[in-house]
C-alpha cells in the first residue's frame, strides 16, 4: 500500500538531549477543502497559496527517556499551554506507527505564532506542518550519520506532509509552497490524497507575489470547528455536486494560473468562498459564520472593482475574516482602501498585509 512507505523504521541508536525548530507558514485555499472520510482524507481536490508573513515557529527539545507513556508539555509564547496538549497527544496516538521513537523521549514544544494567538486565523496547519518537520527532522537525525546531509529530502517532506495532514488536513498545504495542492486531481499528476504537492503546472508572473490581506472581522472563539463542519458533510444534500465542483474549478484554474487571467480568477475563488459557505448553510444543522461586517465588506469589494476596475477580490475560511486577494501591482491603491474604508468593519482596525510565500524553513 502507498502508505508503508511512511510507516517508521526501529532505532537502533538513540539521540542524546537536543532540540529541533521549523517555521511553517500559514496557506490560504483557492478551492477549498471541506469534507472529509477515514484517516483524514479529503473529499476533494483542494489548491492553496502559502502565505509568507502569517506563519508558526515550533521548536521540540527532546530529552532521552525509557519507553512508556507519551510524555511532553506545551508552551505558547513562553507560557505553558495545557489546553493544547489533548489535541497534541490524539495527533501522537494518530502517528506513532509513522514515528516509533515518539515514547522513548520526554518532549518540551514551543510554539509560537507571528499573528495574534486571538486573531482568528487558525494556527493549526502552520503548527501542525512545524511540528511534523520537527519530528522527521528527528528521525532523519536518527537515520543519518554525523556529518551527513542536513536538510530533508523530497521524500521526507512528503512524509512530513502526510504527517502533517493526520494533525489536520490543510495542514499537509504548509510545508511548502508557492501554491500547493492536496487531493487527487485527474489533470494533476502526482496529486495525492496522503500528503500536499507542489504545483508544477506553469504559473503567470502576476501570481509569483500575489497579495492576501487578511481582514480580522471577528477574532472570537468559532461557533462550530472545522471538525464539526466537516462532520455535516456526510449526508450533506448538496455534497456530490460540491466535490465535483471542486474538481472543475480546479480544472479551470490550471490555465487561469498560467495565462493570468486575473478576471477568470476572480469568479473562481469568490464562487469557492460562497460555495464553502453555502455548505455550511444548507447543513443539518445549519450555521453562518459570516458576521454582518464580513458582508459589509464584501459587498464593498464588489463595489470598489466596479468604480474603479480594480482587480481585488475576496475568499473566507471557516470564519468571519476576509483574505482580500489581488496583484501586487495594486497594493498601494487597494491597500488605501482596506485603510480608508474596510479597516472599520474590523476588531480593532486590525489587518495582516501577508503575500504568497515559499514554505517552511528551517531554524
Ligand atoms: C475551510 O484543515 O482545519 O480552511 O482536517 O478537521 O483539521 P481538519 O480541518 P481543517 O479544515 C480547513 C478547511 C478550510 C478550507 C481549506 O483550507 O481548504
Amino acid at each position: 500500500m502507498a502508505i508503508d512507505r511512511f510507516v517508521g523504521s526501529t532505532y537502533s541508536q538513540k539521540l542524546s538531549s537536543g532540540s529541533v525548530s521549523w517555521q511553517s507558514p500559514s496557506n490560504i485555499a483557492l478551492v477549498k477543502y471541506w469534507g472529509k472520510y477515514g484517516e483524514q482524507l479529503p473529499m476533494n481536490s483542494s489548491i492553496s497559496f502559502s502565505l509568507k508573513n502569517s506563519h508558526t515557529n515550533t521548536t521540540m527539545f527532546f530529552e532521552p527517556k525509557s519507553s512508556g507513556e507519551f510524555e511532553f508539555k506545551v508552551f505558547l509564547d513562553g507560557k505553558r499551554e495545557a489546553s493544547f496538549e489533548p489535541k497534541i497527544l490524539k495527533f501522537f496516538k494518530r502517528i506513532e506507527k509513522y514515528i516509533s521513537f515518539l515514547r522513548d523521549y520526554k518532549f518540551r514544544i514551543e510554539t509560537s505564532n507571528s499573528f495574534p494567538h486571538s486573531s482568528g486565523i487558525a494556527s493549526s496547519a502552520s503548527g501542525m506542518s512545524a511540528l511534523a518537520l520537527c519530528l522527521v527532522d528527528m528521525e532523519h537525525r536518527l537515520h543519518s550519520d554525523p556529518g551527513g546531509q542536513p536538510s530533508l529530502s523530497e521524500a521526507e517532506m512528503q512524509k512530513a506532509s502526510f504527517l502533517a495532514r493526520l494533525g489536520s488536513g490543510s495542514a499537509c498545504r504548509s510545508l511548502q509552497g508557492p501554491i500547493i495542492v492536496w487531493g487527487e486531481h485527474p489533470e494533476i499528476e502526482g496529486s495525492s490524497n496522503l500528503y500536499g504537492t507542489q504545483y508544477k503546472f506553469q504559473v503567470h508572473e502576476i501570481f509569483h507575489n500575489y497579495q492576501d490581506t487578511i481582514l480580522l472581522v471577528d477574532k472570537g472563539e468559532k461557533q462550530v470547528s472545522s471538525s464539526i463542519g466537516h462532520e455535516l458533510m456526510h449526508n450533506h444534500p448538496f455534497a456530490k455536486q460540491r466535490f465535483e465542483q471542486a474538481g472543475f474549478n480546479l480544472s479551470k484554474l490550471i490555465p487561469v494560473l498560467k495565462n493570468g487571467d486575473v478576471t477568470e480568477f476572480i469568479k473562481i475563488i469568490e464562487s469557492e468562498a460562497l460555495s464553502l459557505h453555502a455548505m455550511m448553510m444548507t447543513s443539518m444543522p445549519y450555521f453562518i459564520l459570516m458576521k454582518p461586517n464580513t458582508l459589509e465588506i464584501l459587498n464593498r469589494i464588489w463595489a470598489f472593482r466596479e468604480e474603479t476596475g480594480s482587480k481585488v477580490c475576496f475568499t473566507l475560511d471557516a470564519g468571519a475574516n476576509v483574505h482580500v486577494l489581488y496583484p501586487e501591482a495594486e497594493k498601494g491603491s487597494v491597500l488605501n482602501f482596506i485603510s480608508t474604508e474596510l479597516s472599520q468593519f474590523c476588531k480593532n482596525n486590525e489587518f495582516i498585509v501577508d503575500e504568497v510565500g515559499f514554505g517552511a524553513v528551517k531554524k
